[in-house]
């Protein structure tokens, strides 16, 4: 395996350098490698788990019931596909969809980190536990992190639940449709945020670590 991903600058040298991984074993059982989709200078990122059934055949993140649901969140706060960024931590499918292993996450995500380094978007929603323990490095559940900004390392993160939770548990729906007004309104600050920061520039340069670290993940 070569290590040509670090090297990536752009979505496209990055699927070049692992579209045929095999790193972990889940290499044997899938049958894409999913890396992400949607627009590579997007405002908004979303990180999910990992592909299901339908995105391991596809190679699409999202295109399952719980893909349609996130589409159709997208769209009550103005937004598509092609605005956003989709992806996963893990990059194949688990089977029979089981939770990720940690020697699994421990491999795949750098890849997701080097995304996020190519992308640089101004919110990155964690979908789900996983993501938000993945990406935040916290033991702090879903339930009482989800819809609020936290910021960390030069990032601003907004845990939200997985859509397929709500999708198991309806009345998490409403809570998600919420979450996604507030997301609206955490995308305006961030935006007036960045527009302030580019014309009145701090005196002192502030502390250049914009990259997320890796973390311990239990
Ligand atoms: N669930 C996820 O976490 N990711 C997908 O891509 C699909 C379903």
């Amino acid at each position: 395996m070569t290590e040509e991903w670090r090297e990536a600058t752009t979505m496209n040298r990055l699927w070049g350098a692992i579209k045929d991984c095999h790193r972990c074993p889940l290499g044997e059982t899938r049958t894409n490698v999913v890396l992400g989709a949607g627009n590579e200078s997007a405002e908004i990122m979303f990180v999910g788990e990992a592909p299901g059934f339908h995105e391991d055949k596809q190679g699409i993140p999202f295109v399952g019931p719980a893909g349609q649901f996130l589409d159709q969140l997208l769209r009550s706060i103005g937004l598509d596909r092609g605005q956003v960024y989709i992806a996963n931590t893990l990059k194949c499918r688990p089977p029979d969809n089981r939770d990720p292993l940690p020697e699994e996450l421990a491999t795949c995500t750098p890849f997701l980190f080097k995304q996020i380094e190519i992308i640089r978007p101004r919110i990155i929603c964690t979908l789900g536990n996983h993501a938000t323990r993945t990406l935040l490095g916290t033991t702090t559940g879903i339930t009482q992190l989800h819809g609020k900004l936290v910021r960390k390392k030069g990032l601003a993160y907004v845990p939200l639940f997985h859509p397929a939770a709500a999708l198991h548990k309806p009345p998490l729906k409403s809570v998600l449709i919420g979450d996604f007004q507030l997301l609206r309104e955490n995308l305006d600050s961030e935006r007036a945020r960045w527009r302030e920061e580019r014309e009145n520039p701090p005196e002192t340069p502030v502390e250049e670590d914009a990259q997320p670290e890796q973390m311990g993940l239990f």
